[in-house]
C-alpha cells in the first residue's frame, strides 16, 4: 500500500518500483489473480499468455485428481490451428512413450506418420487394406457361448456393433425385429467358424436357417423379411459402394504395435458414406485397443508379481473432423462408448469440432444424437476453444460455463491462441510451433502455390 503525501499537502501518487516475481511464485503471491498453471509434468504446449509456459498431460492430471477423465474436445473455426496443435501434441507426447491412434478423415497426418517412421493405413473402396470390425475384443463375460437355457448365443459386443453399423447405414435406429435378426444371424454363424465376417453375417441374414427361426417361434421367410432392410444396407459394405474395406479378415501384416497408427479415410471425405466408414473404422479400432489394453494389463500384472516396476503404455486416440460425423447415430454411439471406456483402456480421447453449436446441430432437439453429442462434452474435462464467431459466444458461454470476460475473448483469439478449460480452471494459451514442426502441420501449402 503506498501511502504518502505530505501532511496537509496534496497527495502525490507514489512511484513505487514494479513488484517483480517469478512465474513459479506468482500464483502464491497473487492467489486470486494469477493461475499457478498445471505444473511441469507433461508436454509443453506453448505460452500461457498470463505468464509462463503451459504444460499439459491428461494422464498426470488424472493421477493428481485435477481432472476426473483424460478426454479432450477441441473447438475452433476453420484454419485456426486445431489440427496443428493436435499433431505437435502427439509428436511431443512420443518422447514420454505415449502411443497415438488417429482417425484422419482429411488425410493430413501423413507427414506426422512419416516423421514417426510409419505409414497411414489408407482405407479405399476396393483397395488393398481390410479391417474386420468384428475382430474380437478382449475375452469378456459377454462373449458368445451357451445361455442359461443351454442355447448358443452370440457375442454381445459383436451384436451391438452390427446393430450400430446397420443403424449407421440405415440412418435410423433398428426395430426390435431387425435387432433380433442380426443377433440370430451371428448366433447361427457360431463361434466354431472362427472370427465372423460381414459377408458371413449378410449371408446368414438373407438365408436364415429354420433353427434360427424356430428360436423366436417363427418361420424362415418371416425372419428373412424382419431382417431384410438391415441386411441389404450391410450388404453395401460387402458388394456395394463400400466394398473391399470391411468385408473380410483384417489384412495381415498391418503394423498396429507401433507408436502411431493413422487411419486415413480421405478417399470418402466428401461422401455421404463417411459416417459409415468412420463407424466401421472406430469399431475396429475400439476392439483392437481393448485387446491391446487387456494384454498390457496382463503384462503389467506379471511384471508386478515378479517385482519389476509395472508399466502400461498410455494411448491418445484422436478423431479429427469429428463434427462431420456426430450426426451419424452409429458413430456417435461408438464415440460415446470410447469416451466412457477411456479410463479402463488407459486411453485419452481427443475430438476435433468446429463450433459449439455443432453439438446442437447433429439432430432434432431432444434427439438421441444431440444427447450423445452433449454427453461427449460432459465426458471431456479438457476443452480447448479456438476462435468462435460472435454468434456462437452466448452458446459457448452457456455450455462451457465461461465468465463474461472469457466469453468476450472468444471471437478475438488469433490463429494458434485458445482458451483452455481444464476442469474448473481456465488458461489462455498460445500454441508454439518448434522449428522442425512446421512441415508436420502445414495445411496451407495450396494457398502459396498455383
Ligand atoms: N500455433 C501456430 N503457429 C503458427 N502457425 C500455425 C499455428 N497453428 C496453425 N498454424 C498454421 O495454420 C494453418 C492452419 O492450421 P490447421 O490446419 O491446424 O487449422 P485447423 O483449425 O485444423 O483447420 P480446419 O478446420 O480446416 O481443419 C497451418 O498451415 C499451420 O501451419
Ligand atoms: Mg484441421
Amino acid at each position: 500500500m503506498g501511502a504518502t503525501g505530505v501532511l496537509g499537502g496534496p497527495r502525490i501518487a507514489p512511484r513505487l518500483p514494479a513488484h517483480q516475481v517469478t512465474t513459479r511464485n506468482l500464483g502464491a503471491a497473487y492467489p486470486l489473480v494469477a493461475e499457478p498453471g498445471l505444473g511441469w509434468r507433461g508436454v509443453l504446449v506453448g505460452h500461457d499468455l498470463l505468464g509462463g509456459s503451459f504444460v499439459y498431460d491428461p494422464f498426470e492430471l488424472y493421477a493428481q485428481g485435477i481432472v476426473s477423465n483424460p478426454n479432450m474436445v477441441v473447438f475452433g473455426q476453420i484454419g485456426r490451428g486445431k489440427s496443428a496443435f493436435v499433431k505437435t501434441y502427439l509428436w511431443r507426447q512420443a518422447v514420454f512413450g505415449r502411443r497415438a491412434w488417429v482417425v484422419d478423415p482429411k488425410g493430413e497426418y501423413g507427414a506426422l506418420a512419416a516423421a514417426w517412421g510409419t505409414r497411414p493405413i489408407a482405407l479405399v473402396p476396393g483397395g488393398t487394406v481390410r479391417l474386420n470390425p468384428l475382430d474380437p475384443g478382449p475375452g469378456s463375460e459377454d462373449a458368445g457361448g451357451l445361455d442359461a437355457g443351454g442355447e448358443q448365443r452370440a457375442d454381445g459386443r459383436q451384436v451391438e456393433l452390427l446393430v450400430s453399423l446397420a443403424a449407421a447405414c440405415l440412418g435410423r435406429s433398428l426395430l426390435p425385429r431387425e435387432r433380433v435378426a442380426v443377433d440370430l444371424a451371428l448366433t447361427s454363424i457360431g463361434c466354431s467358424r472362427g472370427v465372423p465376417t460381414l459377408p458371413a453375417v449378410v449371408d446368414a441374414m438373407l438365408e436364415p436357417t429354420d433353427e434360427a427361426a424356430s428360436r423366436i417361434r417363427t418361420d424362415g421367410a418371416t425372419l428373412l423379411e424382419d431382417g431384410r432392410d438391415a441386411a441389404l444396407e450391410l450388404r453395401r459394405l460387402v458388394h456395394g459402394d463400400l466394398r473391399g474395406m470391411f468385408d473380410g479378415p483384417t489384412t495381415e501384416g498391418l503394423d498396429l504395435s507401433g507408436p502411431l497408427v493413422v487411419l486415413d479415410l480421405s478417399a470418402l471425405y466428401n461422401s455421404a458414406a463417411l459416417g459409415v466408414l468412420m463407424a466401421c473404422a472406430t469399431a475396429w479400432l475400439q476392439a483392437t485397443l481393448a485387446r491391446q489394453a487387456s494384454t498390457g494389463r496382463a503384462v503389467a500384472a506379471t511384471q508386478r508379481s515378479t517385482g519389476l516396476p509395472a508399466s502400461t503404455p498410455h494411448t491418445i486416440v484422436v478423431v479429427d473432423e469429428a463434427w462431420a460425423v456426430l450426426a451419424n447415430l452409429g458413430v456417435a454411439r461408438w464415440l460415446q462408448a470410447s469416451w466412457k471406456l477411456s479410463r479402463s483402456y488407459g486411453v485419452a480421447n481427443v475430438a476435433v469440432l468446429h463450433r459449439l453449436s455443432d453439438l446442437q446441430a447433429v439432430g432434432a432437439a431432444g434427439s438421441e444424437q444431440v444427447g450423445l453429442a452433449h454427453g461427449l462434452l460432459a465426458d471431456s474435462e479438457t476443452r480447448v476453444v479456438y476462435s468462435q464467431p460472435p454468434g456462437e459466444v452466448h452458446h459457448a458461454a452457456e455450455l462451457l460455463s465461461l465468465s463474461p470476460t472469457e466469453a468476450d475473448l472468444l471471437p478475438q483469439l488469433r490463429r494458434g491462441v485458445a482458451l483452455w478449460k481444464v476442469g474448473p480452471r481456465a488458461f489462455l494459451v498460445q500454441h508454439v510451433l518448434g522449428p522442425d514442426e512446421q512441415s508436420l502441420v502445414d495445411t496451407d501449402a495450396a494457398m502459396w502455390t498455383g
